[in-house]
Order: C-alpha cells, then sequence, then structure tokens
C-alpha cells in the first residue's frame, strides 16, 4: 500500500516515516527542503512546498498515493498567533490544496489535528463541540472541516502534546528540558494546574496504522491514558532516570504568563479507539522509559 506523508521532517512526521517503513509499507516521505531524517530506511523522499498548489498537485500527481498521512503544519501556537496569515497558509490553505489533489485519485485522506481544537473542560470526547481558544487551534479546527466536507473516505485523529525519543535534527522535547536540567543540578518551576493526556509518539503511529489496516474513518482520539500535568510529568521524569525530584519545583501558570491562551483543563478520551481501533496505548512512565530507552 501506497502511503504519502506530508511534514517528514518534523517529530510525528519523521517517527511515522519510519515507522510505516519499517512496517513494509510503500512510503513516500515529503518535507520543506532536503530530507531530515539521520536515519536510513527504504523510502522514498520529495521535496513539496504545500503552500505552492502546482507543488502539490504533480508531487500527487506522480505518486498517486493510496493513503495521504497530513502532518504538515504550522505547529506552535505562539508563532501561529504572531503570524496568522502565515498560519492560514500553512494550516488552512495548504490542506485545501492537498485534498483537492487527493480527489483526483481518490486517496483516503488521514488528518493530525490537535486537542486545541477545544476549549476547557477536558478531557473531550470525538464529538464534543470545539470552541479553540487560540488562533493555532482555529487553523486546525478549519482545517479539519475542509477534511470532513472533501468526500473523500477520511480519518482525522488527535493526539496530545507527542513525545518519544529524539535523534539529531529533532527538538528536544519539554521531557529532554526536564532531563537536561536536572541532571546538571538546576533548579526548575513547572506548573501543576494544567491537565494533558500526553501521547507516546509509536502509540499513535500505531493508531495509524490501524485506521489503515482496518480502513476505519471517522474522527479518534490517540493520545495517552494518564490525565497528568507538567509538574507530574517532570516528577516522573525524574523518578525513571533517579534523578533529584526535589530541584523540580510546583507553580502555578500565574508565574508564566503566556501570550496565547491554553486551556488549564485539556486531554482527550481515548474510548473510541481502544473500542474501534484496538488502541492500546502505554502509561506516561512507560513512555518515558521508553523515550529514555530505560528497561
Ligand atoms: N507535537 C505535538 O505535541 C502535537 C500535539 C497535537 C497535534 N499535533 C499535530 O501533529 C502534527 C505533527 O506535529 P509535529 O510536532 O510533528 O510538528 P513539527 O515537528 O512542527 O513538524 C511539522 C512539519 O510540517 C512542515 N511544514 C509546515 N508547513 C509546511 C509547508 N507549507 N510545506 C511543507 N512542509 C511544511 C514543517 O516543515 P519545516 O520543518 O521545514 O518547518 C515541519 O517539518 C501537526 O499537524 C500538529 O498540529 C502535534
Amino acid at each position: 500500500m501506497k502511503v504519502l506523508i506530508t511534514g517528514s521532517n518534523g517529530f510525528l512526521g519523521q517517527h511515522l516515516t519510519l515507522y510505516l517503513t519499517k512496517r513494509k509499507f510503500d512510503v513516500i516521505a515529503s518535507g520543506r527542503g532536503e530530507c531530515r531524517i539521520p536515519i536510513k530506511e527504504e523510502f522514498e523522499y520529495y521535496s513539496v512546498e504545500l503552500t505552492n498548489n502546482d507543488e502539490v498537485s504533480q508531487m500527487v500527481e506522480k505518486y498517486h498515493p493510496d493513503i495521504i498521512i497530513h502532518t504538515a503544519a504550522m505547529s506552535k501556537p505562539d508563532e501561529c498567533n504572531n503570524n496568522k496569515q502565515l498560519c492560514t497558509n500553512n494550516n488552512v490553505t495548504a490542506t485545501q490544496y492537498l485534498v483537492d489533489a487527493a480527489k483526483k485519485i481518490n486517496a483516503k485522506f488521514i488528518y493530525t489535528s490537535t486537542d486545541f481544537i477545544f476549549g476547557e473542560n477536558g478531557p473531550h470526547k470525538e464529538d464534543d463541540i470545539p470552541a479553540p481558544l487560540n488562533f493555532y487551534g482555529e487553523s486546525k479546527l478549519q482545517a479539519e472541516g475542509i477534511v470532513k466536507n472533501s468526500g473523500l473516505n477520511y480519518a482525522i485523529v488527535r493526539p496530545v502534546f507527542i513525545y518519544g525519543n529524539i535523534w539529531e535534527g529533532l527538538r528536544p522535547s519539554f521531557l529532554h528540558w526536564v532531563k537536561n536540567n536536572v541532571e546538571q543540578g538546576k533548579k526548575i518551576k513547572v506548573v501543576s494546574d494544567q491537565l494533558r493526556t500526553p501521547t507516546y509518539v509509536n502509540d499513535i503511529c500505531a493508531g495509524l496504522e490501524n485506521i489503515i489496516l482496518q480502513n476505519t474513518t471517522g474522527v479518534f482520539h490517540l493520545a495517552g491514558k494518564d490525565i497528568v500535568s507538567p509538574y507530574e510529568m517532570a516528577i516522573t521524569v525524574a523518578k525513571v532516570l533517579q534523578l533529584d525530584t526535589t530541584l523540580i519545583e510546583n507553580v502555578t501558570s500565574e508565574t508564566f504568563p503566556e501570550p496565547v491562551a491554553r486551556a488549564k483543563k485539556s486531554g482527550l478520551k481515548i474510548d473510541k479507539a481502544i473500542k474501534q481501533l484496538n488502541y492500546s496505548p502505554v502509561s506516561f512512565e512507560e513512555g518515558v522509559k521508553l523515550t529514555f530507552g530505560i528497561d
């Protein structure tokens, strides 16, 4: 089965490209500029700027994929807020171009959305009413609408705070920031009044694989099974790595005023994915162990 992935130079895109290639899918990895995946596997790489409609149609016509998994996005809420037009171009217009190209060949379309399409009072179910609190969330919700109204065979997956192991070229995550600071004996302040259901990257990859294999359609929350605050996440990282937990100070969100509104109580319910996709995510502690290669 031929799978075209967008955003293959990004965190999820790199993991997903390698995950599906290792499972013998015929993978075309696409990203902006040169391939930045440092691990050599049997996938083809195509350089594309998704805000250019001609480039998008040429790519889709060239490969004629059975499935397009669209992970590319301007993914940082602060950047989206500061560059709203750029965010719309990358997150909304580019999705429209890809959907248009997919329609010409009747490819299945799988879109990676986010918990940011919801407001407060999480964890949310798939059919809860969206109420994005910032422009990034709005742009992702608009893109969801394009996919839902496309008439294509589609699936939308919503992860939360994706984490996992990194290699050269992948930006360190919050977990790595905690490790690096605490290892060096530095004190850190971490908020305890926000709740999330962090997603181990291989879990979302496995969920996406099941959507492909079962030829399932619809919206699925592919998040973690534990509801934790960033403070609890930091403590778990320190405990798993046998570091000094007293260096981690428990603070509230008021300590770090953020330019962009974010839900305090977010997170996603995963019951639908567990039932329909045999989705079976690891606990947050297991995910941290896997991230840092600890048995
Ligand atoms: N990470 C999370 O915690 C999280 C949580 C929920 C949902 N998501 C969603 O999951 C997806 C993957 O997230 P991620 O963390 O892997 O993001 P990421 O690391 O920022 O990767 C996104 C990739 O998309 C590429 N891209 C953006 N605009 C493009 C364009 N116009 N043409 C070609 N490529 C373009 C970027 O290219 P450059 O590298 O060249 O900039 C980047 O490599 C996104 O859709 C995001 O909204 C992520």
